[in-house]
């Protein structure tokens, strides 16, 4: 058993591989956090807690005169709001008599087999073969019969803690809801940095460090998707952390919607995450004999730097949060119409491009927006699910009949959660949409937001999509969502229940999957926002992979997949060759370049193949056959950073390589072409270091490299491999290196 329970010290321990995670219930029932770190022994680490009286930091009643017991100062394991813990909250809620202060004691604790689930939620779950428990510790209001039960997910040999919140109201009174945090970690001692990712469209998921000085930090979103600002994963790390020294917890929040997570450093340089549902735009009303799910938070501890860390969680969210057919088969290799054709586009002309990629090898065909309703720009046409057959010139079972006897499957767009005002939809239902009564609603892209918190909406868009999908052979959906939810406002909710509208958005949104994936279970599902808007591991659960950005330029995306990586595997990220001049940057660069950063991700093109030259469709050919010879490799082997994009210097860096050191692939790009270059070199990782290897360039130029040889693991790994002298601006080697 992964959890050990000191009953004589009250002292909670959660072991997973390389962690230890400690809890202990003092003797007035406090729940302290009194550990997370290298598994040790489980001594009880509470003799760490430094007991002094500070000044203007209060005591319980129950401690009567000891001063030196305060709560604003003892690390704890789920602080309340409002009875002496003046730093970030991890529960705040408001009783029906007005009053806030809660204060939280011990009432019991469950050890259990297995990992708890989350109704309608997404969650980390256990596979044959992982060694999964569960702890749940309740937690009581002093005052009165509210309940706190927190639940733990011990996965011991995915090195993974997970934690989600159960709040229940046995009271006779109506509670509020303002502050449910999934998790909460206090530390005592030590500096840290916090990782976080930030962007825009276009540009997400850029890694930021920033030291955690005195005050609060915080990431999040408000935007009613996690969104393409911040990212709902950060990473706390030892101010000297790298990717391969220095401890570090990285912490996912396994949701979509509103988030935030805080950082602060307190008085006594202490300091506290907290991570959940962003408070905001959120207060839900629990009425008596009512409870209520958090959504969960996975967390993972490092002593080993960023790497380990990646790989416990790459592994987590592949074969842990992922489900579905396409959780272990081969993902088909695609060509999407939209940047070869945004709407402008004819039966006639889909099938042309097919043909084209099914001759370079491509295995799916993807339409884009513009299949549908009145739809031949961004203004109108959305909530209008039929087939635009005038402009596909057939019906789509036709259209995708055609393009299976290419030998490509069929797949398609969607955005079922919006709705434009030109549609019949909105012009039957306008009420659907969010709008605040009295005010017209704000509008992105020229398009609302369905309220997807109410069941007969959701019903109404998912008969209109299974009368599409059942009437063509479609083998692959692409769910996009292409604006923010502001003007929230359920038409059928009371004024008491408006604080829940976003929650609740989402659990609609998660339902829908849900019931989407189980009618089509063979389907693949890739979600999108905009490109990367709403990446994050509660999307994972549903949609095995994302479109990581609308920027497809491969030199931009050097820094978003990278961003991406600290906590998504290769085969999330939706990544595509397309043309160039690129279209979001202008830039040019070499198609290689652009397959060989594509290929660390899910991998497919999204371009008209009829602007190619022949030269450029037999790279391709190339191209896919080397991809498909790697696949395994790529997406289930370790992913190493071995540079990083931010940093000045000419190359960029990474690699994938077997689990058992047996065989590896690095990738390299020359962000920077200058004469008379300087040498440099790029240490490789995961290598054996008494192995020899055998090295071999797989892309054209090999600069001045003398190929094969066999050169040791560890001169590899600590001396390094020279860097080629780039021929042209942004060219690309990969290198397959394979045990002798
Ligand atoms: C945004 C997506 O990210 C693009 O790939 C494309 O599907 C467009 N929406 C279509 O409107």
């Amino acid at each position: 058993m992964a959890i050990i329970f000191n009953e004589k010290e009250a002292v909670f321990n959660l072991c997973t591989k390389n962690s230890l995670y400690q809890m202990k219930s003092d003797s007035y029932g406090v729940l302290l956090h009194t550990y997370y770190g290298k598994r040790t022994e489980p001594v009880d680490y509470s003799y760490l807690i430094c007991k002094r009286d500070h000044g203007f930091a209060g005591n319980p009643y129950e401690a009567e005169n000891e001063r030196t017991y305060s709560l604003d100062v003892l690390p704890q394991e789920y602080p309340s709001y409002g009875a002496g813990d003046f730093r970030r909250s991890a529960l705040k809620i408001c009783r029906a008599d007005g009053t806030c202060a809660l204060e939280l004691r011990m009432a019991g604790y469950e050890i259990m087999e297995g990992k708890y689930s989350i109704p309608g939620l997404p969650a980390v779950y256990a596979e044959e073969g992982n060694k999964a428990d569960t702890l749940k510790v309740t937690l009581k209001d002093t005052r009165e019969e509210l309940y706190v039960h927190l639940y733990y997910g011990v996965m011991e040999d995915l090195d993974v803690i997970t934690r989600a919140v159960r709040v229940e109201n046995r009271t006779e009174e109506n509670i509020y809801l303002e502050r449910v945090m999934s998790t909460c970690l206090d530390f005592s001692y030590g500096d840290f940095d916090f990782l976080t990712f930030y962007g825009r469209h276009e540009m997400e998921r850029q890694l930021s460090r920033m030291a955690v000085h005195h005050g609060v930090q915080s990431v999040g979103s408000v935007r009613g998707a996690s969104s393409h600002h911040y990212n709902p994963f950060v990473v706390l790390a030892d101010q000297k952390a790298g990717e391969t020294n220095g401890e570090c917890y990285g912490i996912s929040f396994l949701y979509s919607g509103d988030f935030l997570a805080e950082a602060e450093h307190d008085q006594m340089k202490q300091t506290r995450l907290v991570m959940g549902i962003h408070p905001d735009n959120f207060r839900y009303l629990l009425e008596p004999g009512q409870d209520f799910w958090t959504p969960e938070a996975a967390m993972v501890y490092s002593s080993q730097g960023f790497e380990a860390m990646t790989h416990a969680f790459h592994k987590t969210v592949r074969n842990n949060v992922c489900r579905g057919k396409y959780k272990n088969a081969r993902r088909p290799i695609l060509l999407n119409n939209w940047e070869g054709t945004y709407f402008a586009f004819t039966g006639e002309k889909l099938l042309k491009m097919a043909a084209d990629a099914a001759d370079m090898g491509v295995e799916l065909f993807v339409l884009d927006d513009g299949w549908f309703g009145k739809r031949d720009d961004d203004y109108s046409g959305l909530g209008d699910w039929y087939v635009n057959e005038k402009k596909l010139g057939c019906t789509l079972g036709e259209l995708s009949e055609k393009i299976h006897a290419l030998g490509l499957k069929f797949g398609i767009w969607f955005e079922p959660e919006c709705i434009s005002e030109d549609s019949d939809l909105y012009r039957e239902h306008p009420d659907w949409a969010f709008a605040v009564p009295g005010k017209k609603p704000m509008r992105g892209r020229y398009q609302l937001v369905l309220d997807f918190s109410r069941e007969d909406v959701r019903n109404h868009i998912f008969d209109q999509m299974c009368k599409v999908l059942d009437h063509a052979q479609v083998e692959y959906l692409k769910w996009d969502f292409n604006r923010n939810i502001s003007d929230v406002y359920s038409a059928v909710l009371p004024a008491e229940r408006q604080g829940e509208v976003v929650h609740r958005y989402v659990l609609g949104l998660y339902d829908f999957l849900e019931r989407l994936t189980g009618r089509y279970p063979d389907m693949l599902i890739e979600g999108c926002s905009g490109g990367g808007g709403r990446f994050d591991a509660g999307m994972l659960y549903y949609t095995p992979q994302i479109w990581c950005s609308d920027d497809t330029d491969a030199i931009e995306r050097l820094r978003i997949q990278y961003g991406t990586s600290f906590c998504y595997p290769v085969s999330t990220m939706g990544a595509h060759v397309s043309a160039c001049p690129n279209h979001q940057t202008g830039r040019i660069t070499p198609i290689d370049t652009r397959a060989t950063v594509a290929m660390s991700g899910t991998f497919g093109y999204e371009l008209d193949p009829a602007k190619l030259s022949e030269e450029e469709k037999e790279e391709i050919r190339v191209q896919i056959e080397r991809f498909k010879k790697y696949y395994e490799l790529i997406q289930r082997g370790e992913y190493y950073r071995l540079t990083s994009p931010f940093e000045d210097n000419c190359y960029h860096a990474w690699e994938e390589a077997a689990a058992d050191g047996s065989e590896a692939l690095v990738s390299v790009v020359a962000k920077r072409c200058y004469s008379n270059m300087a040498p440099e070199v790029v240490k490789l990782r995961g290598l054996i270091p008494e192995a020899y290897y055998e090295v071999h360039c797989i892309t054209e130029n090999d600069g001045d490299r003398k190929e094969g040889g066999g050169y040791p693991g560890a001169a590899l790994m600590y001396a390094g491999l020279p860097m080629p002298r780039p021929g042209v601006e942004y060219e690309s080697f990969q290198y397959y290196l394979v045990k002798k």
